[in-house]
């Protein structure tokens, strides 16, 4: 038997780059998926495609993280769809980058609201019903700058930092439901987030990874797929960096 067969997995942010790597990464572990993302006809596609290649369930559904409202629907369909959610992955993220003298409000307010707020209220929306269950796990997607500091993403770095304390706070409070709150913090991925870099950063960049390349999306699915697996169960409130050496 697979390792997650009958866990049912709400992943956001799922239709490309990290959160992808983690839908495919647990439908190839047996899980069922519940994928999010803000781009509909992209998660529907994602889901057509993983529900094709591996035999599990698999349901796109089209939210904003940033909404109340939609994370409260989410997780209630992907409950009605599997009767359970035995994991729920914050994946979910967006970058505004400037300067911190430059940067505009919004674009401070915006990265806030998608990359922490949403966290917090899709753990909240799911803790309904895995407090119920007295088991779950929650997974949220940090980044090495939460932890390091990065100049020109100030917003950004913050949103990541205040995943860091939400992470903790979350382990402490649903620890006697069972319920396991953990971060992973993936250093430069390659993705269409770290496509944007011209040659010259990207080199830069290099020049400071001990390990000496980017990170692939399956190298943050793999720390993610162990999170959620039997063996990590005492394992609550850390952050498992991903970062080839580049923050130690
Ligand atoms: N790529 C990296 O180097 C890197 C490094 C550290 C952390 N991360 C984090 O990993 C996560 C995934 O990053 P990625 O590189 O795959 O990015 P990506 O841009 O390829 O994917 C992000 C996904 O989130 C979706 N999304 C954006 N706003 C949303 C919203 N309001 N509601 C629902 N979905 C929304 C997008 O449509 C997209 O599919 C993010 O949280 C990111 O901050 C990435």
């Amino acid at each position: 038997m697979k390792k997650l067969q009958g866990k049912a997995a709400i992943i956001t942010g799922a239709q490309k780059g990290i959160g992808y790597a983690i839908a495919e990464c647990l439908s190839s572990m047996g899980a069922d998926l519940f994928l999010t993302d803000i781009n509909e006809e992209g998660i529907k596609k994602a889901a057509h495609t993983l529900s094709s290649s591996f035999n599990n369930r698999v349901i796109g559904y089209a939210q904003d993280v940033s909404r109340e409202p939609d994370c409260e629907n989410a997780v209630k369909a992907a409950f009605d769809a599997f009767g359970k959610i035995d994991i729920l992955i914050n994946n979910a993220g967006i970058t505004r980058d400037n300067l911190a003298i430059r940067m505009k409000e919004k674009d401070f307010d915006d990265v806030i609201a998608v990359n922490l707020k949403g966290p917090f209220l899709m753990s909240r929306a799911a803790f309904k019903y895995m407090s119920k269950q007295r088991a779950g796990r929650i997974i949220n997607i940090s980044s090495v700058v939460g932890q390091s500091g990065q100049a020109g993403q100030a917003n950004y770095a913050s949103s990541k930092a205040g995943l860091i304390g939400l992470t903790k706070s979350l382990a402490r409070e649903f620890a006697k439901r069972n319920i396991n709150v953990n971060a992973v913090a993936p250093g430069f991925i390659e993705t269409d987030m770290t496509s944007a870099l011209d040659e010259k950063t990207k080199q830069a960049l290099l020049s400071q990874i001990p390990l000496e390349r980017l990170g692939k999306p399956a190298d943050v699915a793999n720390a993610v797929a162990f999170l959620c697996c039997e063996e990590s169960s005492y394992i609550t409130g850390q952050v498992i960096a991903v970062n080839g050496g580049i923050y130690i």
